[in-house]
């Protein structure tokens, strides 16, 4: 990938394309890890006389605005961080960011409004997106790309814009990528990777290439009671997703090639997913039909601390269990704990992850890397091409 310092920055617009897709609680920014990591670019930008255009999606708008999806709060912290003012442009690329943006001058910075208030962004039609991507670089003179969390989308953003511009990596999709190269080359072994969190149907097809390359897989959160669904157990009302064939060809796949994959030996289950809920430790083939299981149980979690304990390159995407909730918060804390004991390469991957192992008490100096991205990371391990990163080629 090309890097920052082949491009001519001073005096230029730079259209910089970052992943400030936080975490929100209503108006409020739950966890900002993803801003504090953009710094370094933005940073150098701003030293090397760049005035620097910023653009980024937040969640996921029907393509059009509404105002639950606003920057706003983005715009706020990101200043606060930065030290500087940041103005937010009212629109992406319509009359209010086209005046801001020329108007800009070195060492400032503009904000535009989310990216996915314009069906360009997103559009699977590449004349549609061509034609916002064009909008898009008509704003700035040189394209910086550093949204890790984005680069396996092909939006117009990551994919159709740096085609169109000069164009460089930003520090956190260089310091990314070299971290994800550390579980691809080379690899300190044994390797054991940790799986959980929801979203298992975008998560399921990944297991079948980390089975190739980990010596252990550990399974938690959502994905585990996939796995425990295709051996016949009994789910409950668990949150259920995902596609029981594949998960039994997976077992069959782990067996045959001598890979562990390690399920949970018992469950916290309760009525509801609510705080108040009195929570009951069960087996793993035991879920009741009036029950949903919420957290691994704790001979799972000493099970799992234990594997982690030996390993020497160890990575963990999603959490155990519904972590938010003060019941169910042990098998991640207990999971996150190994990892930040342990000698070995350590990676967090996930905003989702990170969000939730801060929230938890660590910090991301406890890891050897924490990953912006974890749909991105995911996929980077799979081997598949990111659109993000062909494109910055
Ligand atoms: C993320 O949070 O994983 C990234 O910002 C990508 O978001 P998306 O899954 O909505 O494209």
């Amino acid at each position: 990938m090309r890097t920052m310092d082949e491009l001519h920055l001073a005096g230029k617009r730079v259209l910089l394309r970052l992943d400030l897709n936080v975490p929100m609680q209503g108006s409020r920014i739950a966890d900002d890890g993803k801003i504090g990591a953009c710094l370094p670019t933005l940073s150098y930008l701003l030293a090397r006389g760049a005035a620097v255009i910023v653009c980024s999606h937040l969640g996921r708008p029907p393509g059009a605005p509404d105002p639950a999806f606003s920057l706003a709060p983005v715009a706020v912290r990101l200043s606060e961080v930065l030290h500087r003012p940041v103005m937010l442009a009212a629109d992406t690329v319509g009359p209010a960011a086209r005046s801001a943006a020329a108007d800009l001058a070195a060492g400032q910075v503009l904000l535009l409004q989310n990216l996915r208030f314009n069906p360009g962004e997103t559009s699977k039609d590449d004349a549609e997106r061509g034609r916002f991507a064009d909008r898009l670089a008509a704003l700035a003179d040189v394209y910086v790309g550093d949204g890790f969390g984005a680069v396996h989308r092909r939006h117009a953003s990551v994919y159709d814009v740096p085609i169109r511009l000069p164009h460089a990596a930003g520090y956190l999709i260089q310091a990314e990528t070299a971290a994800l190269d550390r579980l691809t080359q080379n690899i300190s072994r044994p390797y054991v990777v940790v799986l959980g969190g929801a979203k298992v149907a975008d998560k399921l097809p990944v297991v079948g290439s980390l089975v190739a390359e980990a010596d252990q897989v550990l399974i938690g959160g959502a994905m585990a009671l996939t796995f425990l669904a295709a051996q016949g157990y009994p789910t409950g009302l668990s949150l259920f997703e995902g596609d029981s064939a594949t998960a039994r060809a997976y077992l069959e796949k782990a067996a045959q090639s001598g890979v562990d994959l390690i399920l949970p030996a018992d469950l916290v289950v309760a009525p509801r997913r609510s705080p108040d809920e009195h929570a009951e430790i069960v087996g793993c083939s035991a879920i009741p039909a009036d029950r949903m299981a919420l957290d691994i149980g704790p001979r799972t979690a000493d099970l799992f601390t234990g594997r982690i304990a030996a390993a020497r390159t160890i990575f963990w995407n999603g959490p155990m269990g519904v972590c938010e909730l003060a019941p169910f918060t042990a098998g991640t804390r207990a999971i996150a704990r190994a990892l930040a004991e342990s000698s070995g390469f350590t990676m967090i991957g996930g905003g989702d992850t990170a969000a939730a192992v801060h929230a938890l008490g660590f910090a991301d100096n406890q890891f050897g890397h924490v990953s912006t991205g974890g749909g991105a990371a995911l996929e980077y391990l799979e081997g598949k091409e990111l659109p993000g990163l062909t494109a910055l080629n």
